[in-house]
């Protein structure tokens, strides 16, 4: 069974491979995604070895001079999605968008070397990489945390991945709506609109966007002159696992100084991290550097920082409570605790389950030692797979498919857990 499973997944590997790039899933996102790619690469990995570290080369290849990575590279017209390059203008020879997503790349380049067959060909892609990817983590803490507080923060929601989480409810009301020029939605002609994020969400989303490129895309300026400003555990528990991955990919290659200053990087975002606890909540919070005060939402977010080196009593405080969140509910783990007023088990990312969060909140528990409540995440994982194909997210009550269909991370994830972990997914 599971051999038919991890065959299908690679099958729609290849449907969205558009050569030196994957496309999440045709129609809804018809171009290469930031943090989407590098975790597809993870997929390739097993059966393509050149192709993993082509998908995280193209990437890579379309880094700005500032060392940021776009969330989206627009390889090819497709006027399908909304809002295209005309939208951004950020004057990219290949049209990119003007913000990033989180960074993963560190960590799947990371994973993909050490389990390479092929060994001169992994030292060759990696040592290419190892310097583009460092200077992304760099642009992080000398753009997006201007104070050296050891933790970044976003300044627009779809650099969190979680596009409509309802952490950023209450600071996105900082965010106006006057001055937006009118557009047309095109993702809710390819989707569900009720799995989707509001029109207002919308028109919040592109104030931001016509603000920062009224800035000319200057990412000196962009972090204080965003009125949306949240520091995100989970997005930093990223950040800083890659950054901890960086530094022993820095050792293997010999590049002390690289590992060095990403080493660094992991020794003051970790208590940094830590100040982002709630006793009341049982895990992490994002924390409202505008308001300069912790959001109250019980959100995936804080959950996932269990993907960084955190302490273990935290993991296993953080293992207690998704455990908790694990009655009331059929499938680990929500992108939002369902006993919160505003949790939608269908919209997004206000409750569904997303496969991607789930394989490194698990990967992140179990290399802290609670491997109990990783193995049920992951079997939990299968099983939805199994009873509802690979969807882009699934209402985590009914297991029911939602977002798009054939989904390219959805299936490298399922290639991950079954060829680590097997059956007992
Ligand atoms: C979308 O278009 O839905 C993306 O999440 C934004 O990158």
């Amino acid at each position: 069974m599971s051999e038919s499973l991890i065959d299908r997944a690679i099958e729609i590997l290849r449907l969205n491979d558009r050569g030196t790039y994957t496309v999440p899933t045709s129609g809804l996102y018809p171009f290469q995604w930031n943090w989407d790619s590098a975790l597809s690469a993870l997929g390739f990995s097993y059966f393509d070895e050149a192709r993993a570290w082509t998908e995280i080369d193209t990437l890579l290849a379309h880094q700005w001079d500032d060392g940021m990575v776009p969330h989206i590279i627009f390889h090819e017209e497709d006027d399908g999605y909304f809002p295209g390059p005309d939208v951004w203008q950020t004057g990219r020879p290949v049209p990119t968008s003007g913000v990033t997503q989180p960074p993963v790349a560190g960590f799947a380049a990371k994973r993909i070397f050490d389990r390479a067959k092929d060994r001169d060909l992994a030292e060759a892609r990696a040592r290419a990489l190892l310097p583009r990817i460092h200077a992304w983590h760099e642009w992080f803490f000398r753009c997006r945390d201007p104070e050296g507080s050891g933790l970044v923060a976003i300044i627009h929601p779809w650099e969190s991945g979680r596009d409509n989480s309802i952490d950023w409810d209450q600071p996105f009301a900082a965010v106006p709506t006057e001055g937006v020029q009118p557009f047309q939605r095109r993702d809710t002609q390819h989707a569900d609109p009720s799995h989707r994020p509001t029109d207002e969400q919308y028109k919040r989303y592109i104030w931001l966007v016509q603000k920062f490129r009224s800035l000319g895309w200057n990412n000196d300026k962009l972090h204080d002159a965003s009125p949306f400003r949240v520091v995100d555990p989970g997005f930093n528990a990223i950040l800083i696992r890659s950054c901890a991955d960086l530094a022993e990919l820095a050792d293997a290659l010999d590049e002390p100084e690289i590992a060095a200053t990403s080493r660094a990087r992991v020794e003051a975002g970790i208590p940094a991290l830590d100040a982002l606890w709630s006793d009341e909540f049982g895990q992490f919070l994002c924390f409202d550097r505008v308001q300069g005060a912790l959001i109250q939402s019980a959100s995936i977010g804080g959950l996932l920082a269990a993907f960084a080196p955190i302490s273990q009593d935290r993991a296993a405080a953080l293992a207690a409570r998704i455990d908790d969140i694990s009655s009331r509910t059929n499938y680990l783990v929500p992108s939002h605790d369902p006993a919160a007023p505003e949790f939608d088990s269908l919209r997004y990312w206000r409750g569904p389950v997303w496969l991607i969060v789930n394989t490194m909140i698990a990967n992140g528990l179990e290399r802290a030692g609670q491997g109990d409540i990783a193995d049920r995440i992951r079997t939990d994982s299968v099983r939805l797979i199994r009873q509802s194909g690979f969807a882009e997210y699934y209402d985590p009550i009914t297991a029911e498919p939602c977002g798009g269909e054939h989904f390219t991370w959805t299936a490298a994830m399922v290639i991950e857990i079954l060829n680590l972990h097997g059956e007992k997914a």
